[in-house]
């Protein structure tokens, strides 16, 4: 009897079992993607798609509902896996239509699906949760950072790992995938996202903003916004649509300070490349924070932007726009490579001014942020692995842009403007590393510049002035 069972569950396995797919020696996913700096960030086996967020959100005393329902494909047989999710309460999970257990501890939500899902196989998870979100606060960033309520709106900055404050994800760039907001918000509120808005749809007491961002994102640079808002809509030459939501009584300060964003666009696209995504535009935010942050599409800033900068916040928005090509369509592997995002956003930064002065005012500019760089409190030296806590340290943006300016005069103009495009095309909607930028270096400029890399990277101590061209004229 026990061996005929055996055969035909055998038989069955193999005629059955197996051409469906299902998982034999499934294992549950890892908690983490295996960055260095953040070994809890992402999860493995499986990958993300595509996000649906319905967020019903009560302005006033920062309530949300939200129904996160991610299309996920597995990439390993899984007998369960992990998303990232903070403090929020959890009502159901569902795997496929079908009610699955979860345990949910500190930012790890580990879901078991009733059957192990198989490699390859394409499925679904809803969650529905609700609560206050807290924002969080990350060594690596003096803010709080994640889901903030304010007093007068919301706005969400995640960079690095704040997404898990309003939704459960895949959090690590390494997952990129597209999303749709469906964000209600009591009437009078206007909702903003990451991407187009395609529809506004009254009900009620209640408007709902559906925002589509088709553009493949990283989780950290997914946004929400909802304040009394204006919006200015227009067009550069190229057809590309911006769109800048200012709070509703600076709207002509936000028209002056932003003026030039449509030009910095053409200019970066001269020198880049193509925008590489379908729209762009800035949210300002009704209270003095003193960040920005270049959440895909749609850059934040801080009311700030708005005054009191002087000539300055145009340096802050070429920053946020230059992150667009350098962080959002090419991000990082991992959260140590970040000079890759800060140095390079810099460095546009630096172009720009070249572009509006001239090649002596940059000269007189770099030699000012030798010096800068020289300052002690502006640690890390090596910025390609700062600690974690110093990611977002001044130096790392600055020496980063030392070191590409650095390499411009090493390489020459035209091989160092060569680099820049075949890097963004080369890695584009994905992550890449310090040494696949250094490898592209190499082979560009058919040189080996490990040395050279070296020194600007991965050594405490600056190298000598003379490689940015300056200090040995007398
Ligand atoms: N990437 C931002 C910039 O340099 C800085 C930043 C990092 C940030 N984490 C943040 C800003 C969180 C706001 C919130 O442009
Ligand atoms: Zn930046």
């Amino acid at each position: 009897m026990k061996t005929w069972m055996t055969i035909w569950l055998g038989v069955f396995w193999m005629t059955i079992g197996l051409p469906l797919g299902l998982a034999q020696d499934a294992q549950p996913g890892s908690s983490g993607v295996g960055d260095i700096y953040y070994p809890d960030l992402g999860n493995g086996g499986y990958d993300v798609q595509h996000y649906t967020l319905n967020l019903m959100i009560d302005v006033e005393t920062n309530f949300l509902a939200g129904t996160a329902k991610l299309e996920a494909v597995a990439t390993q047989d899984l007998s369960a896996f992990n998303l990232d999710f903070l403090n929020l309460k959890i009502a159901t999970v569902l795997v496929d239509g079908q009610t699955a257990p979860y345990v949910h501890e500190g930012r790890e939500l580990t879901i078991q699906p009733l059957e192990p899902l198989a490699t390859d196989q394409a499925f679904e998870v809803i969650v529905k949760y609700y609560g206050f979100p807290q924002p969080t606060s990350p060594e690596s960033i003096p803010f709080e950072m994640g889901w903030n309520h304010f007093g007068t709106g919301i706005y969400a900055a995640n960079e690095p790992s704040g997404a898990a404050t309003w939704y459960p994800v895949n959090d690590h760039p390494t997952d990129k995938a597209t999303y749709t907001f469906n964000l209600s918000v009591p009437e009078g509120y206007v909702a903003v996202a990451n991407g187009v808005l395609e529809q506004t749809i009254p009900n009620g007491e209640r408007v709902t903003y559906v925002w589509e961002a088709r553009d493949p994102m990283a989780s950290y640079l997914s946004t929400v916004h909802v304040d009394r808002f204006l919006l200015d809509e227009t067009r550069t030459e190229d057809g590309l649509t911006l769109r800048n939501y200012y709070p509703e009584r600076y709207l002509q300060q936000g028209i002056v300070a932003f003026r030039r964003q449509a030009e910095m666009i053409a200019f970066f696209e001269t020198v880049f490349g193509e925008y590489p995504f379908e729209v762009y535009g800035a949210v300002v935010v009704n209270s003095s924070f003193g960040f920005a942050l270049e959440t895909q599409t749609i850059s934040m800033f801080g009311r700030e932007v708005l005054f009191g900068m002087g000539g300055d916040a145009e340096w802050i928005i070429a920053h946020e726009l230059a992150h667009q090509w350098f962080g959002n369509y090419v991000s990082p592997a991992q959260w140590r490579d970040i000079w890759l995002n800060e140095g390079f956003a810099t460095y546009a930064e630096w172009l720009w001014y070249e572009y509006n002065y001239g090649s002596e005012e940059l000269e007189n500019l770099v030699a000012e942020e030798y010096e800068n760089a020289s300052n002690p409190f502006w640690v890390p030296g090596r910025i390609a692995e700062p600690s974690r806590s110093d990611l977002f340290n001044a130096g790392v943006y600055n020496r980063g842009a030392l070191t590409l300016h650095a390499l411009r005069l090493e390489v020459g103009d035209a091989v160092f403007f060569d680099i820049l495009p075949t890097w963004l095309q080369r890695y584009a909607d994905s992550v890449a590393t310090t040494a696949d930028f250094i490898a592209l270096s190499n082979e560009l400029s058919n040189r080996d510049l490990t040395g050279f890399f070296d020194g600007w990277l991965y050594e405490d101590a600056l190298p000598p002035i003379e490689q940015l061209g300056l200090g040995s004229t007398n």
